[in-house]
């Protein structure tokens, strides 16, 4: 199957454009409008002009497709009632499946249409949001057959039909405040990373209250993503002083904050915490990328079936381990959390115990044999997840470019939990 990201021309190019110096002179830096507070999805007339206001102000129709799953939709009554208090006729979907599969996208789409909006309203962990943003281009733009082979660098033209509007119910993908949607290819087994600028929601609505209700499990998970984000972002050649600064603020919130979310889920401030630093990572890897954690993870979520966030997670590690030979950039994240030592390489042991205390305090396994995978099983999958990792969009990202073998070697090291010595 050929997929837009296996262009050869395109992984040529990329590192270049990629790079700082390059990026130094021609990058923007573009975030949706980002409500939070009172005023982020008023229960009744607040103090001033809310976000329903200046979204309002952009439909002139006023119809708003509300796409949702099964579990975030106990928030759609709220989401309806906020926006047509306002005036808005609302139609909820809540038929989206987790990865968002294709044919599930392509479903979503076609209810879309009938309706016909202006206004779609994801409300729903990343999955959603990105299921939603496929719907999205479909409901735009019926020319279009397969998302596989859309190029990042042509404008798909959207908003002539509808405007976007994220409301997170997990703190972890940042995908409210990302241009991408990564989609479930179930034909191929296989994640589609979908990838143009036009895809940055116009709207991201921060509302605590509706990331309260993750268990502690999803809790993790999606901390260490917004972590695996925010560290891979630092250390990408393609990084920026503006995306610096907003990762390692994710990084600090990420630390200091997933702890309390995980053990006290009601705790609000912790919550709220999680919740902007999910879309600060989005905003970082928006503008830096991430690179190797998602990589492996994306490889590894495929065909094992793991969590996102986990899967991610548990390379930190392991490409830092890796990024290390030929960056010391990840001393700027010691100093953020304030990590000292003699020598570098003090300095970059205290910051891997850092990562692999917070993994034990929120009960994650530190290697893929605790994942409950067999050796037999990941030798078997050896070549597909060495490929598919090496032509992950994100290793166009790392610092250091890898090769499929090292991709092999780095998942044995990781199986067993044993530090990258090469
Ligand atoms: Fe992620």
């Amino acid at each position: 199957m050929k997929y837009w990201f296996n262009e050869p021309e395109l992984k040529a190019i990329l590192p270049l454009a990629a790079s700082s110096a390059v990026r130094g002179l021609s990058s923007n830096f573009n975030t949706p409008r980002i409500f939070m507070g009172p005023n982020a999805l008023p229960k009744g007339k607040g103090l001033g002009a809310s976000s329903i206001d200046f979204i309002g102000a952009k439909c002139s129709k006023k119809r708003a497709f509300i796409i949702t799953d099964d579990f975030a939709k106990r928030f759609s009554a709220r989401v309806s009632k906020a926006f047509e208090a306002s005036g808005f006729k609302t139609q909820i979907w809540s038929n989206a499946l987790p990865e968002a599969p294709l044919s599930n996208v392509k479903e979503c789409s076609e209810i879309m249409s009938q309706f016909n909006p202006d206004l779609i309203v994801a409300l729903g962990g990343g999955s959603i949001i990105d299921g939603a943003k496929g719907a999205w281009i479909y409901y735009e733009r019926p020319d279009v057959t397969d998302l596989r082979v859309l190029s990042p660098f042509e404008p798909l033209g959207l908003r002539k039909k509808a405007i976007f509007a994220a409301i997170p119910t997990t703190s972890g993908t940042g995908s409210e405040c990302t241009a991408t949607a990564v989609i479930h290819d179930t034909e191929n087994n296989r994640k589609i990373p979908v990838a143009n600028s036009d895809l940055l929601p116009d709207f991201a609505i921060l509302v605590p209250e509706f990331t309260m209700t993750m268990p502690p499990k999803l809790t993790a998970g999606t901390g260490l993503d917004v972590l695996s984000h925010a560290m891979d972002a630092i250390m990408s050649p393609a990084a920026s002083d503006l995306s610096d600064a907003i990762n390692l603020s994710a990084i600090k919130t990420v630390f200091k904050f997933l702890p309390r979310a995980y053990h006290h889920g009601q705790d609000r401030e912790a919550r709220f915490r999680m919740l902007v630093a999910s879309s600060l990572g989005g905003i970082g890897i928006q503008t830096s990328g991430a690179a190797l954690t998602h990589s492996f993870g994306h490889s590894l979520g495929s065909l094992f079936h793991v969590h996102h966030g986990i899967a991610v997670g548990i390379f930190i590690p392991f490409v830092f381990q890796f990024y290390r030979e030929v960056s010391d950039k990840y001393l700027e994240i010691c100093d953020a959390l304030k990590i000292e030592g003699k020598t570098k390489q003090e300095r970059f042991h205290g910051l891997m115990e850092k990562v692999r205390t917070l993994f034990k305090e929120l009960e994650v396994p530190l290697n893929l044999k605790d994942l409950e995978i067999s050796k037999e099983n990941l030798e078997e999958k050896m070549e597909k997840l060495a490929l598919f990792t090496h032509e992950d969009i994100d290793s166009v990202f790392s610092p250091r470019p890898i090769t499929i073998d090292q991709c092999k070697k780095i998942f044995r090291y990781a199986f067993e939990g044993k530090s990258i010595d090469f």
